[in-house]
């Protein structure tokens, strides 16, 4: 591989000591780093330690307004082969997001035609803010990428969502994009959000899955270079750019959707699909009688995964979900056997924890080795972390 070049711009947040790591892993991965400094990000770090880590000269809001002649910013914009923004503050991504150019930084990112990665950091409630999170849609919108932030404990003394991701885990976005990425040509097919069971043509039985971890799993499949078909019912998250989108509303069109997407290197069945649908659904609006209640007949809906897991066409790696509200690991250890599929990530939906139509995710993971318990963490980031283990599975076979 040639060697690559970042452009690193490190904005004002206390995590951006972290990207001095990052620049020592970058050096170490041969990947030559171009500085940027804010004014703010100069609160928090050197540029000393900035450009003795990264073996070449900070560019500064000052610095390169007096050097216009010697490298433009156009130039600066244009010599990498991706920009990384970590931190990202909630001032940058607003100023990214708004096209606004009033000082070095945020002048390269507009004038670039370079891809862009964005490792936002803030405070937890500046992160949920409506504001921040338009930005974000907006930014996403443009094709900008972003890696975390993660939940945990906060500088400022909070918790939540906003912590920066960690520097390995930005080094691995990083490498996914600079490189083709480890599922390159691989097809994995993703369901996601809940299914319709109508029980007239007006009315449905539906379940509160959002399709938040199903998309976030696309989307992070879709970052290691997969091609990912996105089988989705009707969900209130939408579903990631740059992957393959089939919308159905039951279950039975959910499986052949994913009937017709076969053959598939993978497929995680994320769907809260409804185990039943009403067999005497009505074709016309059930008017209210004087003769009692309508009695709804109800008949088993295919399983998808197992019929996945157990067909002729069987992907090499099957994942599935399993939503319980009690002995989770051991529900879904049997869930795993009784489906065959290899992998069941299992999840505590019962309404206490907020997951089910929430941001985070609290997950174990089972395979033929056993259960592993991971961390109550934002839904990004379980989805990366089970991309980056979809890779390795499949790299492995
Ligand atoms: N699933 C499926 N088709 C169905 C039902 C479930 O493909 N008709 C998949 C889900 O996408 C998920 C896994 O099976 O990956 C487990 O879903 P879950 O609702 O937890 O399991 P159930 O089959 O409903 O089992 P139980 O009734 O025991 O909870």
């Amino acid at each position: 591989m040639d060697q690559k070049r970042v452009l690193l711009i490190i904005g004002g947040g206390i995590s951006a000591y972290k990207s001095l790591l990052l620049i020592r892993l970058l050096r170490g991965a041969r990947i030559a780093v171009t500085p940027v400094l804010t004014r703010a990000g100069e609160e928090f770090v050197t540029p000393l330690s900035v450009s003795a880590l990264a073996g070449h000269k900070v560019h500064s809001a000052l610095f390169d307004l007096g050097q216009e002649a010697e490298m433009g910013h156009i130039e600066l914009s244009r010599s990498a082969d991706l920009i990384v923004v970590a931190p990202a503050t909630a001032d940058l991504m607003a100023k990214m997001a708004g096209g606004r150019a009033d000082d070095l930084a945020s002048t390269l990112l507009l004038a670039t035609d370079t891809p862009v990665l964005l490792a936002p950091a803030m405070n937890v409630r500046m992160w949920h803010h409506a504001a921040t999170q338009r930005n974000l849609d907006a930014l996403r919108g443009d094709g900008i990428h972003v890696v975390g932030p993660n939940s945990g404990d906060m500088a400022c003394g909070e918790f939540g969502l906003g912590r920066m991701a960690e520097p390995d885990e930005i080094m691995a976005a990083i490498t996914a994009r600079l490189t083709d990425g480890p599922l390159k040509g691989r097809h994995i097919i993703v369901t996601s959000g809940p299914t319709h069971e109508a029980i007239d043509p007006v009315r449905y039985i539906a379940n509160r899955s959002s399709g938040a971890q199903g998309a976030a799993i696309a989307a992070a499949l879709r970052d290691l270079g997969a091609t990912v078909t996105f089988v989705t019912g009707p969900a209130s998250v939408p579903p990631p750019s740059g992957v393959q989108v089939t919308r159905v509303q039951t279950a039975q069109q959910m499986l052949g959707a994913v009937m017709a997407a076969l053959p598939a290197d993978g497929a995680v069945m994320a769907a809260a699909v409804a185990d039943w649908h009403v067999s005497n659904a009505s074709d016309q609006k059930i008017k209210k009688t004087a003769s009692g209640l309508p009695v709804l007949e109800f008949a088993e809906n295919p399983d998808i995964l197992a019929e996945v897991s157990k067909g002729a066409n069987r992907p090499e790696l099957v994942v599935g979900f399993a939503a319980e509200t009690q002995n989770v690991a051991e529900y879904a250890a049997q869930k795993r056997l009784r489906k065959g599929c290899d992998w069941i990530v299992a999840n505590d939906v019962s309404p206490q924890t907020g997951i089910m139509g929430g941001s985070e995710n609290a997950v174990t993971l089972i395979t033929d080795a056993g259960a592993e318990e991971w961390p109550r963490m934002g839904k990004t980031e379980v989805a990366a972390r089970l991309a980056a283990r979809i890779a390795q599975a499949l790299g492995a076979k």
